[in-house]
């Protein structure tokens, strides 16, 4: 395995390599979620390829860059683990030197839910996520589907901006009680990890009654809302119902796929989950 930290590191290690490569961009501090990731990108290429990058200009003024959880080693030691050949680790000055001004704006996909409460955010990420595509030269890139909104985001650049790279969704990896496996899960103590479940709690009754026949909006809506609502810790962002590509806000009766995504805050902790009735998850 090879841990490039400059971009010419990278395109010269890059350029060595012969036969398809899957591509995998984080900000590391992984759990399972992460590695599942790697997995398919190591299953479905010739070689997987993994970058390493605590991207600042996707962090508004108030959120935890700086406090965000890093653990280089380990991260290191499980991308070994699992026979990654590159690691792309730059420095914040290596992707953004003095001088850079260019950014990518992504229209309505973008607009909604973590768009509204997170102002900027997919700016950041739509920016990251291009120059990492220029930079990785992959064949396949691997986005969870735990951060729903980012899958469409992505997905919508990559095919506005003509990446030949082809997005691979992954399925939410959770924990045994259901919680979406997070880098944020560390800042939770116990009471808020327990508290923390009314979100997928939510999420998973919806999707019984979109199995049971439900396709009345407001009452999926409700059935997501009922656990949170009774939850004391739990302080809602949004919970919302939308069409899985646009990010649309669904009502009335659902005809399409749609997605149920939520943030809701546990004490200072900011948690997001989602679920596509009807989609993959089902
Ligand atoms: P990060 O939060 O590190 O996540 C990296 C990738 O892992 C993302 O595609 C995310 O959706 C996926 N992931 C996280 N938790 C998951 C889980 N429980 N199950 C399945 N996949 C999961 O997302 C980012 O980084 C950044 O925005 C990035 C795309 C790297 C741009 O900076």
């Amino acid at each position: 395995m090879e841990v490039l930290h400059t971009i010419a590191d990278y395109r010269a290690a890059r350029a060595k390599l012969e036969g398809t490569l899957g591509f995998v961009p984080t900000m590391g501090f992984f759990h399972q979620g992460h590695m599942e990731l790697v997995r398919r990108a190591k299953a479905e290429n010739v070689h997987a390829a993994v970058s390493i990058f605590v991207n600042p200009t996707q962090f508004g003024p108030n959120e935890d860059l700086a406090a965000y959880p890093r653990d280089l080693d380990r991260d290191l030691a499980m991308l070994r683990e699992e026979g990654t050949a590159l690691v792309f680790n730059p420095t914040p000055e290596e992707m953004y030197p003095r001088g850079y001004v260019s950014y990518i704006e992504i229209g309505p996909v973008s607009q909604p839910m973590e768009g509204t409460y997170r102002p900027g955010h997919f700016r950041g990420v739509a920016t990251v996520v291009a120059k990492l595509f220029n930079i990785a030269q992959a064949d396949h890139a691997y986005f969870g589907q735990k951060d729903g909104q980012q899958v469409a985001v992505i997905k919508r650049m990559a095919r506005d901006l003509d990446f030949s790279v082809k997005v691979i969704v992954v399925p939410t990896v959770r924990e045994p009680d259901g919680l979406a496996m997070s880098s944020r899960n560390v800042y939770l103590n116990a009471v808020g990890r327990k508290a923390a479940l009314c979100l997928s709690r939510g999420l998973f009754e919806a999707q019984q009654q979109w199995a049971k026949g439900v396709r009345d909006a407001e009452k999926l809506r409700q059935a997501i809302l009922d656990p949170i609502e009774k939850e004391p810790l739990a302080r809602i962002d949004y919970v919302t119902l939308a069409d899985a590509d646009t990010m649309e806000e669904a009502s009335g009766q659902l005809a399409r796929p749609t997605m149920a995504a939520l943030a809701v805050r546990i004490g200072k902790t900011r948690l997001i989950d989602d679920l596509v009735l009807g989609g993959v998850d089902l």
